[in-house]
């Protein structure tokens, strides 16, 4: 009796132990604010803590724990933040005014920011100060160039920016154009490259991930881009010369969708890698199939393989309009963030199987629309000298 009684506390108090408290914070349009939430990975209770009442805040990047930036497209601002160890945010230094922003993102060594405004048709940089607030007015950039192609994106519409494993390279995708812009960045800003055109148009590239050295020490650099206009990924292999890099198609794109929608029926949105380098995630906003929104799962092929990509799955996203979604680093937990469903949904994952469970283990309500879902957590981004690079490629 004693004995049950003791191993019934032992467990108890071991599961208490191996319990690990997330904290999560996720932007709502209209509800007005940036709201801390926690999530225990024994229990699967995902609560809200604390809203820090940001109006209209879209996009979130966090940088270490302790600083975030945020878009405002409202009021077309970004602006940088404290972040408490609770997820509060409070405003530090005072936001900069860019093109409607969509998407913020920082170099390496957080010497600037940079935004993507879909609507506008521009790309901004904004330096930063040491202590990463933003050193304002912003150098822009509007692309000019109308979209030759009929498509529902009459213009430039770059989505996000993505800076490569080097820390020299920024590369946006524009849905509007079909194209990546590619720059170099300098010591406050970026230097216009080069376009890689679409080998399709129009497909409309929105987000990018990149794959490879050094998480997968043996594979070159890639780059992934999730497309919304056919709804594909599609994968670059990154080819580096000592003052260029160049884009390089590895077969050809993949649907991320069950039956493809056809031209004009936009729905895929966001695109995740797994931290250990084997799997894409592309959230689809509605999915045909399912009239919810899905996640489509990849199995990332070596270089060499004539295909970069096998779609293995595609689960329902609990909800609809999926438009932004986060792994934990440990790549056990995929939050979904379902904004016209005011529901953000938390699925378990295998990072070593590719295998994303089929329900959510929670489903939190209370966030009007919700927008952006970050992890707050230590994060380190995977980082390459371009020695390392070219001596890999060498290998080949
Ligand atoms: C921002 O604009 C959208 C669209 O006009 C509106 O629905 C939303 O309520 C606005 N948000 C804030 C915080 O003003
Ligand atoms: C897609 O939309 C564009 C612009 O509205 C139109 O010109 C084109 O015909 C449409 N394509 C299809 C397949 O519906
Ligand atoms: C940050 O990195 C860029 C690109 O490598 C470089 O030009 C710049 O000098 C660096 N800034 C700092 C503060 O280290
Ligand atoms: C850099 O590479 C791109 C893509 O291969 C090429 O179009 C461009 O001309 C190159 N730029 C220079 C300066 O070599
Ligand atoms: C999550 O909650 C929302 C809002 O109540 C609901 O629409 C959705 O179906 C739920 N999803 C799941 C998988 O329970
Ligand atoms: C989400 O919340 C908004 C604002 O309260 C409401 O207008 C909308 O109907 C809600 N959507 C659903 C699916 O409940």
């Amino acid at each position: 009796m004693l004995r049950l009684s003791l191993l019934a506390i032992l467990s108890l108090l071991s599961v208490q132990i191996l319990a690990a408290t997330h904290t999560l914070i996720i932007s709502g349009d209209s509800s007005g604010g940036a709201v801390s939430t926690t999530f225990n990975d024994v229990t699967h209770a995902f609560a809200i803590t604390g809203n820090s009442f940001i109006n209209g805040a879209d996009w979130i990047t966090l940088v270490g724990t302790t600083r975030a930036y945020l878009t405002f497209r409202n009021t077309s601002l970004v602006a940088a933040y404290d972040v408490s160890p609770s997820g509060g945010l409070t405003l530090a230094g005072s936001p900069v005014s860019v093109p409607v922003p969509v998407y913020v993102g920082v170099t390496h060594n957080s010497s600037f920011l940079f935004t993507a405004s879909y609507p506008s048709g521009a790309i901004a940089t904004v330096p930063l100060s040491p202590e990463g607030l933003p050193l304002g007015p912003a150098a822009t950039t509007t692309f000019a160039a109308p979209d030759p192609l009929p498509s529902p994106q009459d213009q430039a519409r770059p989505h996000s920016g993505i800076v490569d494993v080097t820390g020299q390279y920024l590369i946006y995708p524009d849905d509007g154009l079909d194209s990546l812009h590619v720059y170099k960045i300098g010591a406050t800003s970026a230097t216009f490259l080069y376009d890689q055109p679409s080998p399709k148009r129009p497909s409309g590239p929105r987000h990018a991930v990149l794959s490879g050295y050094p998480v997968i020490s043996t594979w070159v650099p890639r780059l992934h881009v999730v497309n919304e206009e056919d709804n594909s990924v599609e994968t670059w292999i990154m080819h580096y010369t000592p003052h260029n890099v160049s884009l390089v198609l590895q077969g050809s794109a993949v649907s991320t969708l069950e039956v493809p929608a056809g031209m004009n029926v936009s729905t895929a949105a966001e695109l995740l890698i797994s931290p250990n380098g084997k799997y894409l995630l592309a959230s689809n906003r509605d999915a045909v199939a399912l009239a919810t929104g899905s996640i489509a799962v990849f199995r990332i092929n070596p270089p060499t393989a004539k295909t970069a990509l096998t779609r293995i799955s595609i689960t329902s996203s609990g909800g609809a309009n999926p438009r932004s979604m986060s792994l934990d680093k440990t790549g056990k937990w995929l939050a979904v963030v379902n904004g016209n469903s005011n529901s953000t949904a938390m699925f378990a994952f295998d990072q070593d199987t590719g295998v994303l469970a089929s329900e959510p283990v929670a489903n939190l309500t209370g966030i009007t629309v919700p927008q952006t879902v970050v992890w707050l957590e230590d994060r380190k981004t995977p980082t390459a000298t371009e020695a390392e690079i070219l001596g890999l490629q060498r290998g080949h």
